[in-house]
């Protein structure tokens, strides 16, 4: 794997997976030979390859919490780290479930999963299943449901049946109040039908904290532990992915582990200059912190990666959107961008025109394959040749000159003409990379999530931050629950006089 200066040819550097996976294209990226020989070596001078090895030793990554990151084991590797057999045998039991769940083994016809969890426990499920599902399959259907608003749980099980429903909780605390609220709705609404001995039939649960499941009212053979040294923003190739096991089948989710092996095989394996997670994650710090540029924009030319954005942005802002340093080399700053995105071509009906000729700068990556549109080789090839076009106009940009003589050539002339020109500018130099994949096959897809999640990892790692604590996230939860009380009539305490008056006024709405 190479990245080469933009003014040397396209370099392709395949996923190292066992086939090729795919490519990514940085040529377009204002990053030449010069700024990633540099990168390269403040890589060396933080130790990206020895902290590459301490997370495939199972080596305490994750100071703040003392643990080391074991995700990627569960895609095989490290069987050699204690750890890692306990969490393959609990990976173990939760495949027998699924298979047991699918196979008609529960009792009851599981036509529908109600996956019920938030966060890193809701949106690599998401993303897979809307990645790797097929639309006729009569194999079970998922429903996610992840808000407090309880119009998220109704939406879920709409026109499901609790007869045929199993619900999974999924919360790797077990006290995160939006799943326990929801959990909460999905046991009175399978009781309602099922009466509350048969619900519990219906009924699964993943946590790390198998005690509050049990306590919740799960029964043991229901509970299905995931790692603590598992994040939850890395946690879908855990049982936090059982209801993909269930919806997928076993030879699909496999090969889903296997495109991520592959990755991890490749990450740590090969040397820095041709590692492409490492890579990367060069190429962001500089992009983001060297050039300073605020925010990275995803564009998945894919219907079913969709989902990818919202994935990234709590792989990427939770993991590295970060402002104490981790290590005593010290933090190098701005951290991690803001990380936005959508479907394309959906984008260029929207803010693309912001991304052409607007006054910001955002660094920008597109995501493509090569069996786009899934046999319909005339829809795959426009979805794939507009993803080109982009990158291809907001790198050349277009003058007013250029404008003048596209206009001339459709018959105008004169000062109308020349005004309408001067609106049509625009600057160019907007560089952007082209992760183009082969397909979109279980393994493409293992590889790219394993890509992500390694280049974070990484990128954490050259800014001097820890990628894999999230304490900033605590102290919303500490004032919501307060709050709550507050509207509900209890004393609000101390508080700003905005916060106040907000409270007073929603006090007639919500009080009980
Ligand atoms: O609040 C953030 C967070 O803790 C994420 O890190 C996590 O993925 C999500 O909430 C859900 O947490 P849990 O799986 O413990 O319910």
């Amino acid at each position: 794997m190479h990245i080469q200066p933009r003014e040397k040819a396209i370099q392709k550097f395949p996923f190292a997976c066992v086939v090729q996976h795919g490519e990514a294209d940085v040529a377009k990226q204002p990053v030449d030979a010069v700024a990633m020989e540099a990168m390269q070596a403040f890589a060396a001078e933080r130790g990206l390859a020895n902290r590459i090895r301490a997370l495939f030793a199972g080596e305490i990554v994750n100071a703040s919490e003392s643990r080391p990151a074991l995700h990627w084991a569960l895609r095989g590797g490290g069987k050699n780290i204690p750890a890692v057999s306990a969490m393959m045998h609990e990976a173990e039991k939760a495949a027998a479930f699924a298979r047991k769940a699918a196979g008609g083994g529960l009792g009851f016809q599981v036509r529908t999963v109600l996956h019920v969890g938030i966060g890193g426990s809701d949106f690599g499920p998401r993303l897979i299943w809307d990645a790797l599902r097929s639309y006729d399959s009569n194999g079970p259907d998922i429903r996610f449901c992840a808000n407090v608003d309880p119009e998220d749980f109704a939406e879920a099980v709409s026109g499901i049946d609790p007869k045929t429903t199993l619900v999974i909780v999924v919360s790797k605390s077990f006290k995160t109040p939006e799943t326990a609220s929801n959990a909460r709705l999905a046991r009175d609404w399978l009781a309602r039908t099922l009466g509350e001995a048969d619900a519990n039939n219906h009924l699964a649960a993943v946590s790390s904290a198998p005690d509050k499941a049990k306590a919740w009212g799960a029964a043991d053979d229901r509970i299905f532990p995931m790692d603590e040294a598992v994040g939850g923003r890395y946690s879908v190739w855990s049982p936090v992915g059982l209801s993909l096991q269930i919806g997928l089948g076993a030879e699909r989710w496999n090969d889903f582990l296997k495109g991520g092996a592959a990755m991890d095989e490749h990450f740590r394996s090969t040397p820095l200059a041709t590692n492409t997670p490492a890579r990367l994650a060069m190429m962001d710090v500089f992009l983001h912190t060297a050039l300073g540029i605020p925010s990275r924009t995803v564009l998945a030319y894919a219907h079913r990666l969709r989902k990818l954005p919202d994935f990234l942005q709590q792989l990427e802002m939770e993991s590295n959107g970060k402002s104490v340093a981790d290590s005593p080399a010290g933090l190098i700053g701005p951290t991690a961008p803001i990380v936005w995105g959508s479907a394309g071509t959906l984008g260029q009906h929207s803010f693309h025109q912001l991304l052409h000729q607007g006054m910001r700068a955002t660094a920008i990556e597109f995501i493509a394959s090569l069996d786009a549109g899934a046999g319909d080789k005339e829809r795959g090839r426009a979805l794939t040749a507009n993803a080109f076009a982009q990158a291809e106009g907001l790198l050349a940009g277009r003058s007013a000159k250029e404008a003048e003589m596209q206009l001339a050539a459709q018959g105008q002339s004169g000062p109308r003409m020349q005004e309408q020109a001067r609106h049509m500018h625009m600057t160019g130099g907007c560089g952007s990379t082209t992760i183009l994949l082969e397909d979109l096959s279980p393994q493409s897809v293992g590889a790219l999530i394993a890509l992500y999640e390694h280049r974070t990892f990484a990128a954490g790692v050259l800014w001097g931050i820890n990628p894999f604590d999230q304490w900033g996230v605590e102290r919303g939860k500490v004032l919501a629950a307060e709050l709550d009380k507050a509207i509900a009539g209890g004393n609000p305490g101390q508080r700003d006089p905005s916060t106040l008056r907000l409270v007073e006024r929603a006090r007639k709405g919500f009080r009980s």
